[in-house]
């Protein structure tokens, strides 16, 4: 924490006092170190006698030792030294820094500016009012400028500070800051800002920090504190539509039930008429419950406990709306996504989206186009890499309420999470609802699953075997099903190079497309066991996701999984179609085992090596299975 020092004859408790009531800035800086980002920070801590005493002794001492600047004070020194806040979560490399001045509060997210950070500069601007973009005066207008300049906008900052840095390595010259200025105006036209900003300056020489430089006499804008310090960015969150996600309802006795959570949006007092997403009940507030007292008003950013004049049933997870402009609600939408994984995402996996309030399984149906985010041109692809971006349909479990991310910043916003490793994988910003989502509705039928098996005098499941090429899954898979034929049941096979003839002949061996593969197979085969039958899957389906997917499409106990484990130097050994030997001269690509992956199942119901056993045997064993179990009976 950086402030002001304090003399001894100041009030402690005034000063503490003024300074909360101070407006806050948070604002982000892009740009890299050879821009002069560091220094600029650097120069406006010291500038503005941020400093402890004790801290530019030791900057000038550190200087002395390792600045770069000869007898200058390097202030990239001090910025890079001071302990910077992390935040927790998704990122670790966003560093915030706190400072204040008499007329505000500032925090400053700084982010590195390589390209492979551009998650890192997401997480900084999505809570930031105003981005500082800094340019180097002999350089002009970058890739990176462009990149960190859509991002920005992406992430909804609407006020930028153009900082034409390095004035004093062009001669403070005029015609070179005018011509950066109009290039950017022209470029960011269609990001949609609502201020931009240019100020000359050099961070080095501390021109144009704290008041206006005698060398610029051309330039009659602001310094760049004073314009922080005064800049109308104000966090429009106030004004928007009220919205309380519910985090716990609180309810101590009978005659008491309050519902808490942090305010996201909007001003709320007793009286106010609410409604509350999904059920669309409706009541008034009665009062804002805090360990202090009553309120008779609270704001975006408050814990409170709100109580109700009727009693109408509530949750964890819902949202209480203003009442005469409640939130949306959808399971489609489409929304913009930014990727921060290695791991690729691919359209059709299963993902958890969260929300303000809510944790979802998510998909993404269909990724529209990538766009190109050091040219803004969109390209069409089928995945997206680590911090890319892109333009997505998504189609969730259950609908949420939202409202577009351009309208509101907390109710728009989500990430998605990786299931298996429960980490944090994209961030999205909600663009629209897609009405097809509340044009389509579920039909029930009469003659349901439960008619169709009792018909047949069975009990439908999934057999689903999993294996490398060669591994025997067909082999064993048509076994079982003539015993089963046998036994008098109703069977079907769905085989993975059958399928690949029809429904899915538009699908090669990409992971994109094999994920993809697995999701129609699933969805099949859940149509199959609703019709009735015992339905046999023989798929390579090489991942722990899709298949983990397709198990939770069928209720508990009808998902069987069955590894067929033969290791891969005996199925190479065996090559019956001779794909091996073409995936090892290279003839195949993304071969199986070879140079795609295969995740073996960790709790397969079965599992059976075809090397140890004859498949006869291992067909036994399945059926078996079925018949230990009860589900031969009927
Ligand atoms: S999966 O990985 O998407 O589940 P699937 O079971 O549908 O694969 O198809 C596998 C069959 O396709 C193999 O048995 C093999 O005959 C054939 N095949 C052709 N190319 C490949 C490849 N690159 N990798 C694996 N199998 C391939």
């Amino acid at each position: 924490m950086v402030n002001a020092p304090l003399t001894a004859d100041d009030n402690v408790i005034d000063y503490l006092a003024a300074h909360e009531r101070k407006g806050l800035l948070r604002f982000i800086t892009c740009g890299s170190v050879d821009d002069g980002k560091s220094t600029l920070i650097g120069r406006l801590l010291y500038d503005s006698k941020l400093l402890y005493d004790d801290q530019i002794a030791a900057l000038e001492s550190d200087t002395k030792k390792h600045g770069t600047q000869g007898e200058k004070i390097d202030f990239a020194l001090l910025v890079d030294g001071l302990a910077a806040e992390r935040e927790q979560g998704i990122t670790i490399d966003v560093a915030y820094r706190f400072f204040s001045t008499e007329k505000r509060k500032f925090i400053v997210a700084d982010t590195p500016g390589h390209e492979q950070y551009t998650r890192n500069m997401a997480t900084g601007a999505s809570t930031a009012d105003l981005a500082v973009i800094l340019i180097d005066a002999r350089k002009g207008i970058l890739t990176q400028t462009r990149r960190h300049s859509f991002i920005v906008s992406l992430l909804g900052i609407r006020n930028v500070i153009l900082a034409i840095n390095k004035m004093d390595l062009v001669g403070y010259d005029e015609e070179v800051f005018r011509k950066i200025e109009d290039d950017y105006r022209a470029f960011a036209k269609p990001l949609g800002f609502e201020t931009i900003a240019a100020i000359p300056l050099s961070a080095l020489e501390g021109d144009n920090i704290t008041t206006r430089s005698r060398k610029t006499p051309w330039y009659d804008g602001a310094a760049i504190l004073p314009f922080l310090e005064t800049v109308n960015v104000r966090s429009d969150l106030a004004e928007k539509p009220f919205r309380l996600p519910v985090q716990w309802v609180n309810r101590p006795d009978l005659d008491f039930r309050g519902f808490s959570g942090t305010i996201a949006s909007g001003a709320v007092k007793p009286g106010d008429e609410i409604v509350v997403l999904p059920s669309a009940k409706r009541s008034r507030v009665a009062r804002i419950v805090t360990m202090d007292g009553d309120l008779s008003e609270a704001g975006p950013d408050m814990a409170v406990t709100i109580t109700l004049e009727d009693e109408i049933d509530i949750s964890r997870g819902d949202v209480i709306c203003a009442g005469q402009a409640p939130a949306e609600q959808t399971d489609q939408f489409a929304a913009h996504l930014l990727w921060m994984a290695e791991d690729k995402l691919f359209p059709g996996r299963q993902y958890l989206l969260k929300t303000a309030n809510r944790i979802v399984p998510a998909t993404v149906t269909e990724l529209k186009h990538k766009i190109n985010v050091n040219t803004l041109e969109h390209m069409s692809g089928k995945t997206l890499e680590l911090n890319e971006v892109g333009y997505c349909n998504l189609n969730l479990a259950q609908p949420i309420a939202f409202d577009s991310y351009e309208d509101n910043r907390r109710t728009g916003a989500f990430v998605l999470i990786d299931k298996r490793s429960n980490t944090t994988i994209g961030a999205g910003m909600i663009d629209f609802s897609l009405r097809r989502a509340q044009n389509v509705h579920w039909q029930d039928l009469d003659v349901n699953k439960k008619a169709r098996a009792s018909a047949k005098h069975q009990r439908p499941c999934v057999l689903w075997f999993t294996g490398l090429s060669g591994s025997g899954k067909s082999t064993v898979a048509n076994l079982v099903e003539k015993r089963l034929h046998d036994l008098g049941r109703h069977t079907y096979t769905l085989d993975g190079d059958n399928v690949r003839h029809g429904l899915n002949k538009d699908l090669g061996f990409t992971d994109a497309d094999r994920v993809e593969n697995i999701r129609r197979v699933g969805e099949t085969a859940r149509l199959m066991a609703d019709a009735g039958l015992i339905t046999l899957v023989s798929f390579i389906s090489p991942f722990q996701s899709e298949r983990r997917m397709a198990r939770e499409l069928m209720p508990e106990g009808e998902f069987i999984e069955v590894f067929i484990s033969t290791p891969l130097e005996v199925c190479e050994q065996r090559d019956v179609k001779g794909l091996y030997a073409k995936a090892r001269r290279g003839e195949i690509k993304n071969f199986t085992g070879i140079d795609s992956a295969y995740e073996p199942p960790q709790n397969a119901e079965i599992d059976v090596d075809t090397s140890d056993i004859p498949a006869a045997d291992a067909a036994d064993r399945i059926v078996e299975f079925l018949q230990g179990n009860g589900y031969l009976e009927g």
